[in-house]
């Protein structure tokens, strides 16, 4: 099950040595159930801080989340989270028993555990690759492992920040139609940071827009690009265009 999710007028202050850094300001948005939202910001507009949030890592200092209409007041399995740094997985796991991880946590029963990794490797296309160890795997495929493991335990909600930004073009391109795919087959809730903004256009429906320092929201977009969307139309070069007006103005 999806789940929506919606965040009232949530900020965030870090506390440093230097004194309080407000790094999320007064954020508002909602997500609906199965939606594809991307959160798109220069750097140190708050990104991360918001996707920590959604995930429970960190606690707002003012506003709340609801999901699925429950505040969010820590870590939950009803979010799978997948980060940008190749090194989350378990180097001393194999990639199904990275995926394994979340199911052992629960006490799933051995059989049930490898069979759901496995069905969750083959959505990720890694099926081949299921016993081999992360530092046998390129980037874009610990990757994709990561999100096996985030979908594994089947939460409503998939929480990523830029997980592909350390990618090569072409893998990333790749990596985007993935995503596309295994939401289209799963219909989780996503939330996915980036700041690239032809990624946002290839993937959203929605494109929740910041301004940095603090971040604040500068727009929440809707797209109705059709799907699989082409990124050389003259549609998705416009919405590109729309996009960046908001970005800089
Ligand atoms: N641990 C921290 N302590 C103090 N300040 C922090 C901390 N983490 C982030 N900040 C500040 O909060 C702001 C938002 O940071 P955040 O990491 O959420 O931005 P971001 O949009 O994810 O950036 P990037 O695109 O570079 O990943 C930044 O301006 C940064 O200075
Ligand atoms: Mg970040």
């Amino acid at each position: 099950m999806a789940q929506p999710i919606e965040a009232r007028n949530i900020s965030f202050e870090y506390e440093t040595a230097a004194g309080p850094v407000l790094a999320v300001k007064d954020v508002s948005f909602s997500v609906g159930d199965a939606e594809f939202l991307c959160v798109l910001g220069p750097s140190g507009c708050g990104k991360t801080t918001i996707l920590n949030m959604l995930a429970g890592f960190l606690t707002a200092t003012r506003g709340e989340i609801l999901i699925g209409s429950k505040p969010v007041t820590g870590q939950g399995q009803d979010r799978g989270v997948v980060f940008q740094d190749f090194a989350q997985l378990f180097p001393w796991r194999t990639a199904r028993r990275n995926v394994e991880f979340g199911l052992e946590m629960r006490r799933v029963p051995e059989a049930e555990r490898r069979d759901t990794a496995l069905k969750f490797l083959q959505l990720v296309k890694l099926e081949k690759f299921a016993d081999a160890y992360p530092h046998e795997l390129s980037g874009g495929m610990q990757q994709r492992v990561a999100i096996a493991r985030a979908l594994a335990y089947n939460p409503g909600v998939l929480l990523m920040d830029e997980p592909f930004a350390a990618l090569d073009a072409m893998t990333r391109e790749e990596m985007q139609k993935l995503v596309t795919e295994v939401w289209q087959e799963t219909r989780k809730t996503i939330v996915y940071v980036t700041h690239n903004v032809a990624e946002a256009v290839y993937l959203a429906d929605q494109i929740l827009v910041l301004a940095a320092h603090p971040g604040t929201v500068r727009a929440q977009l809707k797209l109705d690009l059709p799907r699989p969307r082409d990124p050389l139309s003259t549609e998705f070069v416009a919405m590109q265009r729309e996009v960046l007006r908001h970005l800089t103005h």
